[in-house]
């Protein structure tokens, strides 16, 4: 039985995405995504934050993994992912999957959790390409609309650590 801190290697992640038949589109998307998520993760800890890395790493490579099967059984991709991921033994993981859509509850003024830095960096990335919030939230606008608000407080507090600016990752 493993315990609820077990974090799957970036090896393993990438053996789950292919076990579970992710659209290579999904794929390809979940890579830029984390790709955001750890610079913001690294840059983040440089100016104090404590956010696990590793475990960032791992959510966010697996934060669609169910969403292949849910478009054709239209279930909550964030719920179905989140349960497979706790059933599996990474508990923790499957905790940060069930928020990346909607966060739900307000956090800490001054820390960034796990959490945040998943839904924030999955919000950063269209498809495959780093974009705006705004063009992000264009293009989900039907299924975003009333989560808009929350994501930018996310930004805002990030971007004031970093003393940068949110444009500045699309450099990456
Ligand atoms: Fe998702």
């Amino acid at each position: 039985m493993k315990c609820a801190e077990t974090i799957p290697t970036r090896e393993e992640c990438l053996r789950l995405m292919g076990e579970y038949r992710m659209l290579e589109n999904i794929i390809s998307h979940s890579l830029a995504v984390t790709k955001v998520a750890l610079f913001l993760s690294v840059e983040l800890n440089r100016r104090g934050q404590t956010i696990d890395v590793r475990l960032v790493e791992a959510a966010s490579l697996l934060h669609d993994l169910t969403k292949t099967e849910c478009l054709k059984t239209r279930e909550d991709h964030a719920m179905t992912g989140s349960q497979l991921l706790k059933r599996i033994g990474y508990d923790r993981v499957g905790e940060i999957v069930a928020r990346h859509i909607w966060l739900g509850r307000e956090g800490d003024p001054s820390c960034v959790c796990e959490e945040e830095i998943v839904n924030y960096a999955d919000k950063r990335v269209m498809h495959d390409r780093i974009v705006s919030l705004e063009e992000r939230f264009r293009d989900l606008k039907e299924r975003y609309g009333k989560h808009g608000k929350e994501v930018y407080g996310i930004e805002n507090k990030i971007f004031l650590i970093l003393q940068t600016d949110p444009d500045d990752l699309q450099d990456l």
